[in-house]
């Protein structure tokens, strides 16, 4: 039987690339996204992912939310099978430059970007561990390496993925479970082209590759990470941003 895998945000731009990167390398990816999203943009997802010939089944939670998480994971194991691998990939942003960012800003970046890291992966962490094998990867970014003006919300979640990363690591290796993370840079999604234009170019201007990059290009790493050769590499970052930041 394939693995299944996780993917939050699993409907977005990078999740919707994840999600296929997974189902080619003959894993059953299951996307779980907002429950606040509309029956309606489910299955306009679901039947583009059919006419490429893809049965990718989608679960509605809110990852702010232990108990949804529980609620969620439940029935996925229970429908799908054990959740084998889980993509902590839901993640929002609130920019504002720190003088102006409101405790809302704040609070829906930590608990979403945050929280949801805890949320989910402590619903699917002993099954994993109890079967001797699992494969946790945590989308990080760039932003969070390097910081960025008008995202100390933002940044301040994504830099606190690499140390859940170095400390789980280190507690379930010998389990046959890894965790790991993914910095992207700046790839071309709704999130990216949602910057005021003139700020966005200047961004892409500031970038080596001088492009976007591609969510292909993310979700590329996530089944290299994904791979079942792939159980020595532990507690490590792997930064795909076109020259924008090295660690
Ligand atoms: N460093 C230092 N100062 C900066 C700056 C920077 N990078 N960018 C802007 N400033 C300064 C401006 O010069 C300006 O200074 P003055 O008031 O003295 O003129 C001041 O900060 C205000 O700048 P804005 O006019 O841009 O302020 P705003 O309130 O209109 O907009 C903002 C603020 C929404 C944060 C906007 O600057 C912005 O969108 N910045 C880009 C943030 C960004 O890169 N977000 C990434 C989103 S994608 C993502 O997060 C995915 C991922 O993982 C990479």
């Amino acid at each position: 039987m394939s693995r299944v895998a996780v993917v939050t945000g699993g409907i977005g731009g990078l999740g919707t690339a994840m999600c296929k990167a997974l189902a080619e390398q003959g894993r059953q990816p299951v996307a779980v996204d907002y429950n606040g999203l509309s029956a309606e943009a489910v299955d306009k997802w679901k039947a583009a992912r059919q006419a490429e010939g893809l049965d990718i089944p989608v679960y509605l939670a809110d990852v702010t939310s232990f108990e949804s998480c529980a609620e969620v994971c439940k029935k996925i194991e229970a429908e799908v099978g054990p959740i084998e691998i889980l993509v902590n990939n839901a993640g929002i942003t609130r920019d504002s430059m720190f003088h102006k960012m409101t405790p809302e800003q704040w609070d829906q970046v930590i608990k979403t970007n945050l929280y949801s890291l805890f949320n989910m992966t402590k619903q699917v962490y002993e099954g994993m561990v109890a079967r001797g094998w699992g494969r946790i990867i945590n989308i990080a970014s760039v932003n969070g390496l390097r910081g960025q003006a008008g995202q100390s919300n933002y940044s301040a979640t994504k830099s606190a993925v690499y140390g859940f990363n170095k400390a789980l690591a280190q507690e379930c290796v010998k389990k046959g479970v890894t965790v790991n993370s993914i910095s992207p840079g700046y790839i071309g999604t709704e999130m990216v082209r949602a910057i005021r234009e003139d700020v966005l170019q200047k961004v892409i201007a500031g970038i080596p590759a001088n492009r976007l990059g591609e969510p292909s290009e993310i979700a590329r790493t996530v089944t290299f990470l994904a791979a079942d050769d792939a159980g020595y590499i532990t507690g490590e970052d792997i930064t795909v941003n076109g020259g924008l930041y090295y660690h």
